[in-house]
């Protein structure tokens, strides 16, 4: 397998040869709805393809090893396309995403709950913390951006705590790792209600974390925290809010793809500057390393 021309660290070009081998694959489910028998048989043709699996080795790869990966010239319009390459990485998943396979994301989008729906800066988070386990994949397909602003940052996991070791100390990185802090549950599966969670979870030499700092503002009042849980989780939001040198600022166009380990990393967007903007958000479950669901 020739190296794709153009690759960078974090970022992966497709070829003109891979959107057409791309659109083949999507054909086969032309005229259908995109359930689970339609995205199965997009992955069943999408393995036939030496070229898209080894595409998907080198996102699992990136995502394993730096938290993200940005793939360039990405049919971002095109629902089956989509679908077949996050299919190469990950079960896609409508449950927890609107309940839909791709979630319009535009400062006009009426019925967005929270603030990715508006102009507004998003701070570092983990996405679908109220489910009982995170989607460990999120993707954010670009159909166009805002003239200016609107920049994905991404911080890993494990950068997130030697910060928090380095100002508050190991017991911080401990107490963030007990299963006291509050995050709400909306789960089919395991109910409505409260969950506590742990934050920042180590996994041999590779660190896990869910946090989502304005849900735990909320929920803290209600729910007596330590002194050293609540010292802790400071610590943590002053990192979150000042992540410098170890978070990477990724500029998106249209037809990119970035892909965030959900699991690994934290991710947030700046504000947005004028212009109209639109991404498609999807969000899966690994097909690998299922042993690190912790947290
Ligand atoms: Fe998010």
């Amino acid at each position: 397998m020739s190296t794709r021309e153009g690759s960078i660290l974090n970022e992966i070009c497709l070829r003109e040869a891979d959107r057409r081998e791309l659109s083949e694959v999507a054909s086969v489910v032309a005229g259908w709805s995109l359930d689970g028998p339609s995205l199965e048989a997009l992955r069943a043709r999408a393995g036939q393809s030496e070229s898209l699996l080894s595409i998907g080795l080198e996102v699992q790869r990136n995502l394993r090893e730096n938290g993200f990966v940005l793939v360039k010239n990405v049919p971002c319009s095109e629902d089956a396309e989509l679908a077949a390459l996050l299919g190469l990485v990950a079960i896609p998943s409508a449950l927890g995403n609107g309940d839909t396979l791709f979630f319009d994301i535009s400062p006009s989008s009426p019925d967005s709950a929270d603030v990715s729906g508006t102009s507004a800066e998003f701070p570092l988070h983990t996405d679908s913390t109220f489910l009982s386990v995170p989607h460990d994949v999120l993707g954010l397909a670009c159909v166009r951006n805002s003239v200016s602003g609107g920049e994905s940052v991404i911080v890993r996991a494990a950068d997130v705590a030697d910060r928090v070791r380095a100002i508050g100390g190991a017991d911080a990185v401990a107490a963030l790792g007990e299963q006291v802090y509050p995050f709400y549950l909306r789960d089919p599966l395991f109910g409505h209600g409260i969950q506590m969670a742990p934050i920042l979870v180590a996994d041999g030499d590779k660190w896990c974390v869910r946090y989502r700092g304005d849900i735990l503002a909320k929920l803290t009042e209600r729910f007596e925290l330590g002194e050293i849980h609540l010292h802790a989780l400071s610590v943590l939001h002053q990192v979150a809010t000042k992540p410098e040198s170890c978070a990477v600022q990724v500029r998106m166009d249209t037809d990119d793809l970035l892909l965030v380990d959900n699991r690994r990393a934290l991710h947030a967007r700046t504000a947005l500057g004028p212009g109209e903007r639109r991404l498609r958000r999807m969000k899966g479950y690994s097909l690998t390393n299922f042993s690190w669901r912790i947290i």
